[in-house]
């Protein structure tokens, strides 16, 4: 079993290996003083791992409850918290109490978030089964749920109080979603140093895989809990890629998008002489590798035209991450009426291409 420490203002740890699941609640024990346990889960993940998890929970002494909802960002919403709530009040919980998440990172943001509203703040777990929920979404204590107007447009940072990947699960996810996740470890492999890369590149255990990216984000988030600076560098590919996947209607995997924009980031940064040679080229032979997209149909000028309205943009000037050799990226703050022109060299490489 891999140990990361996460140093945030309440520190806690990411536990990682095979059959975690099974040890759930004697793991969960030793960091939380409540014996009564709200799990949260999605239709599709419940019916894989509800029942085991519940049981970990009971062998340990909790008096397990759960709440499942249905799967899919539609459901990511205010609506689905307050369910959840008034179901963890029935329940029984207690100020002394907590939730835990059961599934992607889409259940740990509403779990995170139930957590931090209900009785003003319960302890939380997460128990991710998705890789990009145990490489990113999982560690850092962002929550949010989705408004009509946009994406995670309400949340609030909560810290889980200890977080259980059992790679094990992941064998039952769909290949597009564990490319998802990939996408985001590239990501990581592209601003976390060489030697990062370098493993990422030559393949390695799972369990070691998804540890050296806990380590990665967790030094990041440690360094920087609430965003203002470093961690704003784990957007790279997300100010572009988030402009792709409002171009589609968000009808395209997160990843995806993450993966053009990191296409789209790398291959205007060699052009503009920001970035060493060679960088795009190896960052696309990695994507590609994982079935991921490396170009789309749509313009520069559409992208940089959805890519405007981010909302991590401030006043008239918008911070681009751009890789600028191996394994290193940097802030870049750029006017966003200097965007357009800035990606425009993208078309008939990564963007506009028409023959997909
Ligand atoms: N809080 C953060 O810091 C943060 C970071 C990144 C992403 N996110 C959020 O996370 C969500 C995306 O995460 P995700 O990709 O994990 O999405 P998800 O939770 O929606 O999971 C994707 C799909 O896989 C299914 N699934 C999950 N685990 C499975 C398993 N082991 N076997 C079979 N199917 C399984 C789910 O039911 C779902 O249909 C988005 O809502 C995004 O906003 C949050
Ligand atoms: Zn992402």
């Amino acid at each position: 079993m891999e140990i990361v420490k996460v140093n945030t203002g309440v520190p806690y740890e990411v536990l990682i290996g095979a059959g975690l699941l099974d040890r759930a609640g004697e793991l969960t024990g030793e960091a939380v003083s409540g014996r009564r346990v709200m799990i949260l889960s999605d239709d599709r993940v419940a019916p894989l791992y509800l029942e085991r998890t519940e049981e970990a929970f009971r062998r340990a002494g909790f008096a397990a409850a759960h709440f499942v909802f249905p799967a899919g960002e539609a459901h990511k919403t205010l609506a689905t918290v307050e369910r959840a709530l008034e179901a963890a009040e029935k329940a029984g919980l207690t100020r002394s109490d907590l939730f835990a998440a059961l599934g992607g990172g889409l259940t740990g943001d509403i779990t995170g978030l139930a957590a931090a509203l209900f009785l003003r703040g319960v302890d939380f777990v997460q128990i991710p089964t998705t890789l990009l929920a145990m490489v990113d979404a999982s560690v850092g204590g962002k929550t949010a749920v989705n408004l009509r107007q946009g994406k995670n447009l309400c949340g609030a940072f909560h810290q889980p109080r200890r977080v259980l990947c059992d790679p094990e699960t992941l064998r039952t996810l769909p290949r597009e979603v564990y490319a998802e996740g990939m996408a985001e470890v590239i990501k990581h492999g592209a601003l976390g140093g060489e030697e990062l890369l370098d493993r990422i590149v030559h393949g390695e255990p799972l369990e070691n895989l998804i540890a050296d990216n806990v380590r990665l984000k967790s030094g990041i988030v440690s360094l920087d809990e609430r965003e203002s600076g470093l961690r704003q560098k784990l957007n790279l590919g997300h100010t572009f890629g988030h402009g792709v996947e409002k171009l589609t209607g968000f009808s395209i995997y997160h990843g995806e998008g993450v993966s053009i924009g990191l296409m789209i980031a790398a291959f205007a940064a060699e052009h503009h002489g920001l970035c060493r040679p060679g960088v795009w080229k190896e960052l696309r032979g990695m994507l590609t590798r994982e079935g991921l997209p490396v170009t789309t149909c749509f313009s520069a000028a559409e992208i940089a035209g959805a890519a405007r309205n981010d909302k991590k943009r401030r006043g008239d000037r918008i911070t681009l991450v751009l890789p600028e050799s191996r394994g290193q990226s940097r802030l870049y703050p750029l006017a966003v009426s200097e965007l357009d022109e800035f990606i425009a060299c993208c078309d008939g490489t990564v963007t506009g291409i028409k023959e997909e």
